[in-house]
């Protein structure tokens, strides 16, 4: 009998809209690797300093340009790292001169290169309001950093005490919860309105707290927020696979060299850029819903920032296991890629 199931699936050029291009040698590594499949990224500013001002987010966005290959279509869309020193009308600016897309909210100390984040949250509330008025979407680190919270139980409680009381506040804000890892945050993306959303990534589409902690400490599967529990997981790929347009990717896609990781105390981050397609694509197909591929990668992230699909198509085949390199060298040190943990069949055609 012949079997139904495709070989191949063609889609719209995928977008991520959660990346992390650092500068420098591991900008100039990393950048291709993004362009290669992706059309455009909502790139994280969370550099060392943080890109805060309209000005630094436009010198940004040309190193990120000149880090592409010739003739790439890549477009990167720029964050401004929010702090309690954010001028609102510099914010203003940077989105009616089309510099900056979003904002980025991290609350002080919740993971790299956050500590110029918020702690006062009335602080910026003339820039939410700003944001609000003109329609610039927030993009959360929704994590507490409460030392008496629980690591495992810090996006639940991000929820109840910043989350909520923000969009009670200015509920017109329109809010993207990024990398969300738990029921909870599905659930209340879920039942809001559409003005919130959410970003899924691979690896918490992949990974519970065993691949980090069994058998063994596995630095490669350390990122913030930190994979939980399996029943977190699968309500994640749910999610994902559920065609509901307030969830699309962003895969969190963070290199950190493997020295920096490999460390007693090592950096959070799981790199994903080149493989995430592969992996996604096993992913749905696993659940059944390969065709809701397209809109989790594809068509759901534009529609929520107001921006049409990009217009090119991937093709994806299956055939063989694909494999990727281990890691990439980068003129910081190698970094390794995320290892899904099964063979990938799902390639993207050049
Ligand atoms: O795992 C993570 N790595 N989570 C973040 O929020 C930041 C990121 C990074 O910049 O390395
Ligand atoms: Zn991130």
């Amino acid at each position: 009998m012949k079997d139904a199931r495709p070989t191949s699936i063609t889609l719209r050029r995928p977008d991520d809209w959660h990346l992390h291009l650092r500068d420098g040698a591991m900008l100039d590594a990393v950048a291709p690797e993004s362009a290669r499949h992706f059309g455009r990224a909502i790139i994280m500013p969370n550099l060392v300093p943080p890109v805060v001002t309209a000005a630094q987010a436009e010198a940004y966005r040309g190193r990120i340009r000149a880090a592409l290959p010739e003739g790439s279509g890549f477009t990167p869309l720029m964050t401004l790292y929010l702090t309690e020193e954010t001028d609102p009308e510099d914010v203003r600016r940077a989105h009616r001169d089309g510099i900056a897309t979003a904002v980025k909210l991290y609350p002080a100390g919740a993971t790299t290169n956050s500590a110029s984040g918020v702690r006062d949250f009335d602080k910026v509330r003339p820039v939410l309001e700003t944001m609000a008025e003109i329609g610039m979407p927030l993009c959360v680190h929704g994590e507490v950093t409460d030392g008496a919270i629980d690591i495992f139980d810090r996006e639940a409680a991000f929820i109840d005490r910043v989350l909520k009381p923000i969009r009670r506040k200015t509920p017109d804000l329109r809010i993207v919860m990024e990398h969300v890892t738990t029921a909870d945050a599905v659930d209340y993306v879920r039942d809001s309105p559409r003005n919130l959303a959410a970003t899924i990534t691979t690896h918490h589409l992949i990974i519970n707290r065993n691949h980090i902690l069994a058998g063994g400490i596995k630095p490669h599967y350390y990122c913030l927020p930190v994979a939980k529990r399996e029943r977190h997981r699968v309500a994640l790929v749910q999610a994902a696979v559920s065609g509901d347009p307030r969830f699309f990717l962003g895969t969190d896609s963070a290199p950190h060299s493997d020295p920096a990781k490999l460390q007693p105390c090592g950096c959070a981050g799981i790199f994903t850029a080149p493989n995430t397609m592969s992996c996604l694509a096993e992913v749905f197909e696993a659940a059944g819903r390969l065709g809701a591929l397209e809109a989790f990668t594809s068509l759901n992230g534009p529609r929520f920032y107001k921006l049409p699909p990009n217009e090119e198509t991937i093709t994806m085949v299956k055939g063989d296991p694909v494999t990727y390199p281990e890691r990439i060298e980068t003129g910081d040190g190698p970094v390794t890629l995320f290892d899904p943990g099964f063979a990938l069949h799902w390639r993207v055609e050049d």
